[in-house]
């Protein structure tokens, strides 16, 4: 699939089959992770692959509820590492470029999982504290994206996008 059929093609799905992740394709999702650039290549990230349901229906507590996430087969809970960026970029790394970074994995793995034929979505509504004590994570994860991923089991109406003049201001 070519990227631009995968960046128009992709839903966010918020309802799964049962049906398990291949392994190989969990492989093809990690590479697409991995592979996405990062400031200074420090590659400022880490992710939590979960498969444990009790883990997911905690996880939905955290996320106020979002009960698709237990639905989904496998949950990516993607974190910055903010010791990581710092050593390097201090405050702005911190604030700024792991943020950036995850944000760049997270897109990746979710067009690569659509060429997968997956699905998946992007979860920002959590308690994040809460996020990292049920993943028993260190200090330096921030979490900042929770992506559940599975056969999807809708098929959503492409929601609207503003124009491109809209939101595009040419400087010749
Ligand atoms: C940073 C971010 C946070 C989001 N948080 C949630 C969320 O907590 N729950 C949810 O159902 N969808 C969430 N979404 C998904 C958006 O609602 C969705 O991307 C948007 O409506 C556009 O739909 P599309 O992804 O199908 O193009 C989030 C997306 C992003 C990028």
């Amino acid at each position: 699939m070519d990227v631009l059929t995968a960046i128009r093609g992709r839903r966010s799905i918020r309802s799964f089959k049962g049906d398990e992740i291949e392994p190989e394709k969990i492989e093809v999702l990690k590479d697409a992770l991995v592979w996405a650039p990062s400031a200074g290549n420090l590659q400022s990230r880490f992710f939590y692959f979960v498969y444990n349901d009790d883990v997911k229906r905690r996880l939905v507590g955290a996320a106020l509820g979002q009960g698709f996430i237990l639905e989904a087969p496998l949950v990516v809970v993607g974190c910055a590492d903010i010791r990581r960026i710092a050593v390097r970029y201090r405050e702005r790394g911190v604030y700024l470029y792991c943020i950036e970074d995850l944000a760049c994995s997270i897109q990746n793995m979710m067009l690569a999982a659509y060429s997968e034929g997956l699905g998946s979505v992007w979860v920002g509504a959590f308690h994040e504290n809460e996020v990292a004590g049920i993943l028993e994570m260190p200090e330096n994860h921030r979490p900042l994206a929770i992506v559940p991923v599975g056969y999807p089991d809708e098929d959503p109406v492409p929601p609207e996008r503003v124009a491109h003049k809209d939101t595009v201001k040419e400087v010749f």
